[in-house]
């Protein structure tokens, strides 16, 4: 990692063995005492002895916390210039599509140093999906690609696979979603990459985990269909609904990406990479507990916040889909807003928080509920949500959703406006935040993508456009994998970081 460099800059050697020393000890100690309960108290005044007698350096640049651990000394760089927090991590990206790409530009976002491998002529699939600028990357790929650099390698050809080897040797991690069964057809089995690099960590996308349909394709809407997710999103009239959010490719590469953190740091401690496996469909159930939940619950009885038991609807076997109901345990649903005729999202939800009922009931002008007995209690209003809710949009449909989200926030009440992303998009805090960021495209100019939205204060991210098809594929040959410019000429000529050669035509031969 190149962050090693920097590391003996500001860690001297002979305080770094210091700190390794008394861990060392410290966990020997610790060991014995395990090993040999009774000596346990004569383990520990030893080590108070050993304390006393050798009183710690004042300027230790490491201390162990209380798992006797080191770490360094507190830098003391201004807050944000300590450099960013993945800086040194380098990794091998085989991603494509949605779910990989997503991880592997949040950890770009977090500073790691993205190599994009893609193929000659071809790269992501998604660049020319869903096109919007003629003959530009599409908003598909750029919104996903963001902070990485691009080499073109065909993994299929010979000398290809020895400059992916080579870039195997030099990352920290490698991140793929493949169909099951492609890397291996390359030759990249896990095996093969911890090998050559025993510190690899091997981090994949994959629809399914073991079992019967660890075989199979998948993409998103799959995903969300076998994870849960559908069978619970709609109403409960009408058929299964997947949702706008990404859960299963996005959400599964959030999982990844967490994976992949917690195993770097796992290898502090080991010296040595793993597999990380997400299957898309566990990432939905993951974000589905919540109904999982509610499975459970139904062999108790009627699920009584959900609105289908105030209708007298009998629940069936399974989680029914729930409309707008709310997911937890304060009863909400959706209300009009004025302008709700003409305007798609002039909605808003509201919750019938229990702590703030008071205040709901005298801003909707029925101030009697707050001790009517059908009313003033959350069990009694549950068999009654329909009708309370019909109460709160005559109110709601007075006003427009800014003015309700205004009034209902002065009361703590809370709710939230629809907001389409035409708002979002045009939103100034998002932009303030970085949650939403221009960038300008050397072939398609300027467009808006999602920021990090996970802030960390000593390392702020800064958003960079997508890179172009192979745009550094030279720069990775010569400054990554210190190529020659001799070896990189050769290279050239070898099709490994060009599209196959079309065959020549028979007046030029
Ligand atoms: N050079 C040469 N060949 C390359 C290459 C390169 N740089 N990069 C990829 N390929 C090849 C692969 O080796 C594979 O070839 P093979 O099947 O002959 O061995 C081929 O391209 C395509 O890989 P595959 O993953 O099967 O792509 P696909 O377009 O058919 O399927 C998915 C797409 C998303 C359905 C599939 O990749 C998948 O199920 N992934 C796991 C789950 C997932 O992430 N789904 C969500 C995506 S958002």
């Amino acid at each position: 990692m190149a962050t090693k460099k920097k590391a003996k800059k500001t860690k001297p050697a002979a305080k770094k063995t210091t700190a390794k020393k008394a861990v060392v000890k410290k966990a020997a100690a610790k060991k014995s005492a395990a090993k040999k309960p009774a000596a346990r108290k004569a383990a520990s005044k030893k080590v108070v002895k050993a304390a006393a007698k050798k009183p710690a350096p004042k300027k230790a640049a490491a201390k162990a916390n209380g798992n006797g651990h080191a770490f360094p000394a507190p830098s003391t760089a201004p807050w944000g210039q300590a450099g960013k927090a993945l800086e040194g991590v380098r990794i091998l990206d085989f991603t494509h599509v949605q779910s990989g790409p997503t991880c592997t530009q949040l950890l770009a976002y977090m500073g790691a140093d993205c190599i994009k491998i893609e193929r000659p002529g071809v790269g992501d699939i998604t660049r020319t999906q869903l096109r919007d600028v003629k003959g530009q990357d599409s908003l598909y790929f750029t919104m996903l690609n963001g902070n990485k650099r691009s080499i073109t390698i065909d993994s299929k050809n010979k000398k290809g696979i020895e400059i992916l080897e080579r870039l195997v040797k030099t990352c920290d991690v490698l991140v793929e979603n493949f169909a099951p069964g492609a890397l291996d057809r390359m030759g990249l089995t896990f095996e093969r990459v911890h090998e050559l690099n025993p510190r690899m960590i091997y981090a994949s996308v994959k629809g399914f985990g073991p079992g019967p349909y660890e075989d199979c394709k998948v993409y998103e809407n799959i995903a969300q269909c076998a994870g849960g997710s559908a069978s619970t999103t709609g109403f409960r009239d009408g058929p299964p609904l997947v949702t706008g959010a990404q859960i299963g490719d996005s959400g599964t590469g959030l999982h990844l990406a967490l994976g992949i953190v917690t195993a770097l740091y796992q290898r502090n401690r080991t010296g040595r990479g793993q597999r990380v496996l997400c299957a898309m469909q566990d990432g939905v159930l993951n974000l589905c507990r919540v109904k999982l939940r509610d499975q459970q619950r139904l062999k108790h009885g009627p699920l009584t916040e959900y609105s289908q038991f105030g209708e007298g609807i009998p629940f069936g076997q399974a989680t029914p889909r729930a409309g707008n109901d709310s997911g937890g345990g304060q009863p909400a649903w959706l209300l009009k807003c004025k302008g709700w005729e003409t305007d798609p999202d002039a909605y808003i939800y509201f919750i019938t928080q229990a702590p703030v009922w008071a205040e709901i009931c005298d801003l909707i002008g029925k101030p009697e509920w707050k001790t009517d007995p059908d009313y003033a209690t959350p069990p009694a209003r549950l068999p009654r949500l329909r009708h309370i809710f019909d109460t709160i949009e005559q109110w709601t449909m007075t006003k427009d959703k800014f003015e309700v989200m205004d009034i209902c926030n002065k009361f703590d009440i809370p709710v939230g406006p629809i907001l389409s992303m035409k708002e979002i998009a045009e939103e100034e805090s998002l932009r303030a935040t970085g949650t939403v960021v221009e960038v300008d495209h050397p072939g398609r100019g300027k467009y808006l993508t999602v920021g990090n939205p996970v802030k960390l204060f000593d390392s702020p991210c800064e958003v960079k456009r997508s890179p172009l098809l192979g745009e550094h594929t030279e720069e990775i040959l010569t400054q990554v994998l210190g190529y020659t410019d001799a070896e990189v000429a050769e290279i050239k000529t070898s099709g490994a970081i060009t599209p196959p050669e079309k065959p020549a035509r028979a007046e030029a031969a």
